[in-house]
């Protein structure tokens, strides 16, 4: 059963590859190349095809800006089945931007670091993948330069996103109260996800005005950094963004202590680290929660509600123990009801849930693949099992979709997954947990 699990997952990603040199994360939905998909995606090909793999991380670093930045698309044809695409976009008002590769004007989490380490952690020939880090760990360092030179404006070791897309959770309830400060234009555009996949699954037509007034406002300023964070309505420190950008400071670090030298890289790194640490603990942890929550930046407030990102600083080894055991209460006790898988994206017990809905609810596996890694770091032996079996069930259960309901019985007869089918990071991440 394993096996043909894992030979299935092989196919998935296999037919999602393409011939620039990437994976698109599902056929019609998502036609480009994703950042955080490509990080999750080149951990699954290591397994059997190391090239594929690294190609893939080349791919993604070539669309690099030259201040740093990492964009969360890369567009690498003309495929108009994707709204907003790179006319919308237009990654050009950009100064520093690529000048070969058109792309989206934000990024998403920055998970390369830990990628890299991964892939050196996976492969077996060691000395090739270190050859190909040597090559592209300062492309990695820089992106982190790029946020904490221009997206941590009061020092705090926080950076910010300024837009739910590079959140990765796109639709999470945790902006609805940032959505009630904004009152966009009813814009006039064509939908293509809705196209691909049921509405009732994905964002409504107000909340992508919200989404698309964002960007204007960027585009109005060339994407400049600056003037985003004094103007953009959306500024939010995100635990899970600074989660992953921490875990790949520290890999970060044991990489170039793997390849010597760069002594004035690792202490850079380890300043970020310690300041980011401290940021995350002091100002993203709520206590009455028992979890981390969000901080709305430009509001000046918490948004006080708890998601399966609010669990994830435990895969950068970020709370201390006893922080930690009460990260775990609090999942078991809102999210690890008998009658549910773990991890709901968003608090089981909120009435914001939709078990449905995009970020509104399902369960995700790259968030279930970090928390996994995550509890067994702590030595929560048993919940990390837990959220292994059931991914790998749900996956057997519905097939590699992109989320899956967290209900064991929602009443209906024929049990299917939610929005991408043959969802490459499902299929990549479900290679990585068979294999540990
Ligand atoms: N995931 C977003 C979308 O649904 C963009 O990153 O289009």
């Amino acid at each position: 059963m394993k096996k043909e699990l894992i030979k299935q997952a092989m196919g998935v990603l296999d037919a999602n590859f393409q011939k620039e040199g990437f994976t698109i994360p599902s056929q019609g939905l998502y036609p480009f190349q994703w950042k955080w998909d490509s990080g999750f995606i080149a951990i699954g090909l290591c397994y059997y095809n190391i090239e594929k793999a690294k190609l893939e991380v080349k791919t993604l670093l070539d669309a690099q800006w030259e201040n740093g930045f990492i964009p969360h698309i890369v567009f690498h044809n003309e495929n108009d089945s994707y709204f907003p695409g790179a006319d919308f976009h237009k990654s050009e008002l950009h100064p520093l931007s690529s000048k070969e590769y058109k792309s989206t004007g934000m990024t998403q989490p920055p998970v390369m670091g830990f990628v890299l380490q991964e892939m050196h952690r996976i492969a077996t020939d060691k000395e090739d993948m270190v050859e190909f880090i040597k090559k592209h760990i300062d492309k990695v360092y820089q992106n982190h330069a790029y946020f904490y030179s221009n997206r941590d404006p009061h020092d705090e070791g926080l950076v910010y996103i300024y837009h739910n897309w590079e959140s990765g959770t796109d639709n999470s309830p945790v902006w609805d109260d940032i959505w009630k400060t904004m009152n966009p234009p009813e814009y006039i555009f064509e939908r293509k996800d809705t196209t691909h996949v049921d509405a009732s699954q994905r964002p409504s037509k107000r909340e992508y005005d919200h989404y698309l007034h964002i960007i204007e406002i960027a585009k109005e300023h060339q994407y400049d950094d600056e003037k985003i964070a004094a103007l953009s309505p959306f500024l939010v420190q995100d635990p899970l963004f600074n989660a992953m950008l921490i875990k790949s400071n520290e890999s970060l670090l044991e990489l170039y202590d793997l390849i010597g030298g760069n002594e004035e890289k690792k202490i850079q790194l380890r300043q970020w680290q310690q300041k980011s640490i401290k940021g995350v603990n002091t100002k993203l942890f709520d206590e009455e929660l028992g979890a981390f929550v969000h901080y709305d930046l430009r509001n000046d407030r918490p948004i006080r509600f708890v998601s399966s990102s609010s669990f994830s600083p435990l895969f950068a080894g970020i709370p201390d123990v006893k922080r930690a055991e009460t990260l775990v209460q609090t999942m078991v006790d809102k999210f690890g009801g008998k009658d549910k898988y773990l991890c709901a994206s968003f608090d089981p017990t909120s009435d914001r849930f939709n078990p449905k809905k995009y970020w509104r609810g399902p369960v995700w596996i790259n968030m279930n693949w970090m928390l996994y890694y995550g509890l067994k770091k702590y030595r929560f032996l048993e919940l990390a099992n837990r959220i292994k079996k059931d991914s790998v069930e749900l996956i057997k259960r519905d097939g590699f979709y992109e989320y899956f309901d967290c209900r064991k019985n929602n009443g209906e007869a024929n049990r299917i997954g939610y929005g991408g089918s043959n969802f490459s990071w499902s299929a990549a991440l479900l290679i990585d947990l068979l294999n540990d």
